[in-house]
């Protein structure tokens, strides 16, 4: 029987993506299989985040429930990995002395040497060093489920935005070179891949040094990109509007491939606000590069992160941020509620905005802007749209469901064929969280 590997994540699709990496590479070392039953596991894996609060709290509550589980099972392998575990790696060591392996974001390629002392020598360990290159290097191609796929092309963050941990905890920006990611993009097309999303925290700072050592920048990545067979739609996350160049406006007109949606987080409205943070943008700055994308590709769909309650922020701080979402227009958005983060600067200033405010800022933000993605939704009514199909509908299996440009699920009459291709569909309805359509007479081969 093959041993048996249980990981909970928290947080955001770097997580998501490193947790899928961890999986492939236990597989590849040790044989484990995934299971979604912890207690059907032979080791079990946290991968943390600490981007928002109670970040800890939620790390030693899971830990409380494994540790139950290794009472009963006392050969069971507990690992905790991701921000978290970054910060606070000899603090959980202590506090949690069930715990046998902790590691960073940067080390989990460790993991089955790691693993083997433990094994070996029943010895804890904790790694969480930033050894960069050598993660990617380390790690086996990813096991490709489904017809999408996430690549990271960057690690960490060097922007030092005043609130935020992740530059500490995953530390400074780090692009993978070139030839690699362009490997395994070439590497996913030819296992069926159609849909690639570019992973960065900071993805288009991205300069990968190509084998003759000049860098290249993402436009011309997302160049590369597409014109590999096969590859017919391409995302990229998290843009920071600082590092939106020319060229990568010009990519909306230039690459077919590149989908009509951009996530492009602006944290607020006001400039006073957008200092504190340390953005070194303003609101102004970043509805001229709104325009200039737009001009490139006029429909295309935005989102956003927001930060609400920052310190001192008053009510025309905030009218600031709504009167940017007006201007903007946005599809979707990522709000969350400001929480001060052990070690940056920010968490110096008083946190002063009593949390009933923060709570009825938030409350306003998301309607307007949830008001926004359904008068999207319903005037996508009618039209028609290309979407790839992943598979059956999630609520029924007799169905089909697939994903337009701008992100959203359609469910419509489909045959197990259509699976990994373009369909073309006309849009009949528009429900809360999704759209219904019929598939046209012609297939569209994108
Ligand atoms: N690179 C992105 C950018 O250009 O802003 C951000 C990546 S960050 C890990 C993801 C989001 O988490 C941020 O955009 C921000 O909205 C949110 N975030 C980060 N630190 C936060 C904090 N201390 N409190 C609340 N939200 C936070
Ligand atoms: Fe964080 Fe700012 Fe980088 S939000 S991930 S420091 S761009």
């Amino acid at each position: 029987m093959p041993q048996k590997l249980h990981i909970k994540t928290f947080g955001c699709q770097m997580n998501e993506y490193d947790s899928s990496r961890m999986a492939d590479l236990l597989r590849a070392s040790h044989g484990y299989h995934t299971t979604d039953d912890p207690d059907a596991a032979d080791m079990v894996l946290l991968n943390t985040c600490s981007v928002r609060e109670k970040a800890q709290e939620k790390v030693f509550s899971q830990l409380g429930r494994w540790r139950q589980i290794k009472a009963r099972k006392p050969g069971l392998v507990i690992g905790v990995g991701g921000c978290v575990a970054s910060q606070e790696g000899e603090m959980i060591m202590k506090r949690a002395p069930y715990v046998d392996i902790v590691f960073g974001p940067q080390t989990l390629h460790r993991l089955p040497a790691l693993l083997d002392r433990v094994l070996q020598k029943r010895a804890r360990s904790v790694d969480i060093s930033f050894p960069e290159i050598e993660k990617f290097d380390c790690l086996p191609p990813p096991r490709v489920v489904g017809v999408k796929a996430f690549v990271s092309i960057m690690e960490g963050c060097g922007k030092y935005c005043s609130f935020c941990v992740v530059p500490y905890t995953r530390g400074t920006e780090f692009s993978r070179p070139f030839d690699d990611v362009i490997t395994e993009v070439y590497d996913l097309a030819g296992r069926g891949v159609r849909e690639v999303n570019l992973l960065g925290q900071n993805v288009n700072a991205y300069r990968g040094p190509r084998h003759d050592g000049r860098p290249v920048d993402l436009a011309e990545l997302l160049h590369y990109v597409a014109a590999i067979d096969g590859i017919d739609r391409i995302r990229y996350t998290t843009s920071h509007p600082l590092d939106f160049t020319d060229a990568l406006a010009r990519a909306f007109a230039e690459i077919p491939e590149l989908a009509g949606h951009l996530h492009l987080p602006v944290q607020s409205g006001s400039d006073r606000i957008l200092q504190l943070m340390k953005r070194n943008y303003t609101a102004r700055d970043y509805l001229r590069w709104v325009d200039k994308i737009r001009a490139h590709r006029p429909d295309i769909s935005l989102s956003s992160d927001f930060i609400i309650g920052f310190p001192g922020e008053t009510d025309a701080d905030f009218a600031a941020t709504m009167a940017l979402i007006e201007a903007v227009g946005y599809d979707q958005s990522f709000s969350f509620i400001y929480s001060p983060r052990p070690g940056t600067p920010a968490a110096q200033l008083a946190d002063d905005i009593p949390l009933a405010v923060k709570k009825a800022r938030l409350q306003e933000l998301q309607s307007r802007i949830n008001a926004m993605a359904a008068s999207i939704a319903s005037r996508m009514v009618g039209g028609r749209e290309t979407i790839l199909v992943e598979g059956p509908s999630r609520k029924d299996p007799r169905q089909f469901a697939g994903r337009t440009e701008n992100n959203r699920v359609v469910n419509f009459d489909g045959s197990p064929g259509m699976v990994g291709d373009f369909v073309s569909v006309t849009i009949t309805e528009a429900l809360p969280n999704s759209l219904r359509g019929v598939a046209a007479p012609e297939k569209k081969v994108a």
